[in-house]
């Protein structure tokens, strides 16, 4: 691994599918990226066991044993620093953050969401897309702000929905794309191409006036 390798954090709270397509990413298709630790707030999260085997430090921050959102929020935001993580990577990280935590990762946190942002912050989405009779859904990668799903998008994956689509068919057509998505987005943060700035994306030095659009194959038009 090289010197300046982005260390980053990957926090989880399921399956951790998209973290296990960043390592794999890492291990098998060069991508330049040092998954200095995992956090998950679910003590059974199943995706640490992808964190266990590819010999990445977990830590298990059960919010369940704070008293509430910020105190938790510390203790998560303590261990990240004794990690000088410098990317955070929330992948199906199902939390709500305080302002405190959105504050002090700013411009450093990125969030995978199952949507075409602005459409759909929060719960539901896809079923949410489907009653609004949509004809496409995606999903979207931003940096993190104070306001729930709502900061500047980077990124994101658009699919049809078809007349005889429904939550399952969505979630297993949307969720190669996500992966892709999720590593083609941090290759961007790996190779310095993309930054923050006063609530915008910055690419090659230029604010985006639409978010990057990803083809199928996993590049960026
Ligand atoms: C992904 O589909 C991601 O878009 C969604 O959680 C899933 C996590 O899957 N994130 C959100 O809904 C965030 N609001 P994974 O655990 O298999 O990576």
């Amino acid at each position: 691994m090289k010197q300046n390798t982005l260390k980053a954090a990957v926090l989880i709270s399921g399956t951790g599918s998209n973290l296990k397509a960043l390592i794999n990413a890492v291990e098998s298709a060069g991508l330049e990226l040092n998954i200095v630790r995992v956090v998950s707030n679910c003590e059974d999260a199943a995706g640490i066991t992808h964190a266990t085997a590819a010999n990445i430090p977990v830590k298990v921050i059960s919010h369940t044993a704070f008293p509430d959102r910020q105190s938790h929020d510390a203790a998560v935001t303590k261990v990240l620093q004794q990690d000088q993580a410098e990317l955070i990577i929330l992948a199906g990280y199902m939390r709500i953050l305080s302002e405190d935590f959105t504050n002090n990762y700013c411009g450093r946190m990125i969030n995978l969401h199952p949507s075409l942002l602005p459409l759909y912050k929060g719960l539901d989405t896809y079923n949410r897309a489907l009653l609004s009779g949509d004809t496409q859904t995606g999903a979207s990668i931003h940096f993190v702000t104070a306001g729930l799903d709502s900061g500047p998008v980077i990124s994101q994956v658009k699919i049809p929905i078809l007349p005889d689509d429904d939550v399952a068919s969505l979630s297993t057509r949307l969720g190669p794309l996500e992966h892709k998505l999720l590593v083609a987005t941090v290759e961007l943060f790996c190779n310095r191409k993309v930054h923050y700035q006063q609530d915008s994306v910055l690419y090659l030095g230029h604010a985006l006036e639409q978010p990057l659009q990803l083809k199928h194959d996993g590049s960026f038009f």
